[in-house]
């Protein structure tokens, strides 16, 4: 009688044992269906080199030894004065140009910063790049551009009006978007360009060093000249803060192109503190409508007018007007025929 209760006991724990395996596979199943991220592809940046050297000839092209490279001092702290920055920085260019004079760098790459009004960030991060990218070897040109007045900030039309600008500068094969506040950690994180969308910012300390989901592509991103333009680079109609980093982002998978990151102990970088903006009232539902926008409402309907152009020492600031944003966002979301379901919405910022 003994026995066959123990046996029944233990039957009945085999069973139970059996389900609880299935329920944890099954929702290891239904977490992996849902973290598959076929666009987001993480790649080694000695990558960018040696992807380069297929295409082109690397006679006279920069070598960089990477074992020699690796985390840097950074500095959030402190507020560095233009002139030490300049004194520690003696082959800096009017304009904040350099490129190296022994070999042929890989790419011509523009720092566009979207600004207003952070001059103690914009200290901090100088002090930081130009050497980075010196020693990175990179032909290089940064560009602040100043949004004027005191209308709501608008950070992609900014990043439009850098990139057409800075063409009427000069020429270059890559674009950097880079906030003004973060500072990369690790001098092997190469600011180039890939033929796809690369997310430098792979790993933000305020985000504790992880994607805060995998379709963000906020902070700091690169991309050449021609993919920029053909996904019609950000759209214009977000004013204030949050979501037009996302609206980039959609255009970037619904194009077909990856979002490639570095690995995140490579893609480390530093915020420097501030107070937190809160997110514009619109901007998720504005974020809803972006397929309809996207076609007119990029770098193909983008005005604006330069205020002025100057050559500092250290960076060449752009001031522009950009206008005004319109008395009420309901003038951007009037087709509502291609607006995404609350599924793909959730689903988009699913970490
Ligand atoms: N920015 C600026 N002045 C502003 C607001 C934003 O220069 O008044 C620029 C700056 O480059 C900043 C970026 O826009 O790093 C993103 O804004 P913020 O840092 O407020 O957003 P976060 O990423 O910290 O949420
Ligand atoms: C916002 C983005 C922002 C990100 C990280 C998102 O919810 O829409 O604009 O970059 O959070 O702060
Ligand atoms: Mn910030």
């Amino acid at each position: 009688m003994r026995q066959c209760l123990s046996k029944s006991w233990t039957s009945r724990l085999r069973r139970y044992v059996k389900q609880i395996l299935f329920m944890v596979y099954f929702s290891l199943l239904v977490f992996a269906f849902f973290n598959y991220r076929s666009h987001c592809v993480e790649t080694m940046p000695n990558m960018l080199i040696e992807m380069a050297r297929l295409d082109n000839s690397d006679e006279g092209r920069c070598k960089l030894d990477f074992e020699k490279l690796g985390d840097a001092e950074v500095d959030i702290f402190g507020e560095p004065s233009e002139q030490s920055i300049i004194e520690a920085n003696p082959e800096v260019q009017k304009g904040g140009k350099w490129s190296p004079s022994d070999c042929r760098s890989w790419q011509r790459v523009a720092i566009i910063i979207p600004y207003r009004d952070r001059l103690h960030h914009l200290h901090i991060l100088l002090r930081r790049l130009h050497p980075m990218l010196q020693t990175q070897k990179i032909d290089y040109r940064i560009f602040l551009i100043e949004q004027a007045g005191t209308d709501k900030f608008n950070r992609g039309k900014l990043m439009n009006v850098g990139y057409l600008e800075a063409f009427h500068q000069g020429d270059f094969d890559c674009l950097v978007f880079q906030d003004v506040d973060l500072l990369p950690e690790d001098d092997r994180n190469l600011y180039l360009c890939d033929g796809y969308a690369r997310h430098l910012a792979s790993a933000i300390d305020e985000m504790r060093y992880h994607v805060m989901y995998y379709n963000y592509a906020g902070g700091v991103i690169a991309m050449n000249k021609q993919n920029f333009r053909r996904i019609n680079g950000y759209a214009n109609s977000y004013w204030g803060w949050g979501n037009e980093d996302d609206d980039f982002s959609a255009r970037i998978q619904e194009s077909g192109l990856l979002l490639t990151r570095p690995p995140p102990h490579i893609g480390r970088f530093k915020m420097v503190r501030h107070a937190k903006e809160t997110r514009s009232e619109h901007g998720n539902e504005m974020f809803l409508g972006w397929k309809a926008r996207w076609p007119h409402d990029g770098l193909n309907s983008l005005n604006y007018s330069v205020v002025h152009v100057r050559e500092k020492p250290l960076y060449t600031q752009i001031l522009v007007d950009i206008g005004h944003p319109p008395s009420s966002m309901d003038v951007y979301m009037t087709d509502h025929s291609k607006d995404v379901s609350l599924w793909w919405f959730l689903k988009y910022y699913f970490p």
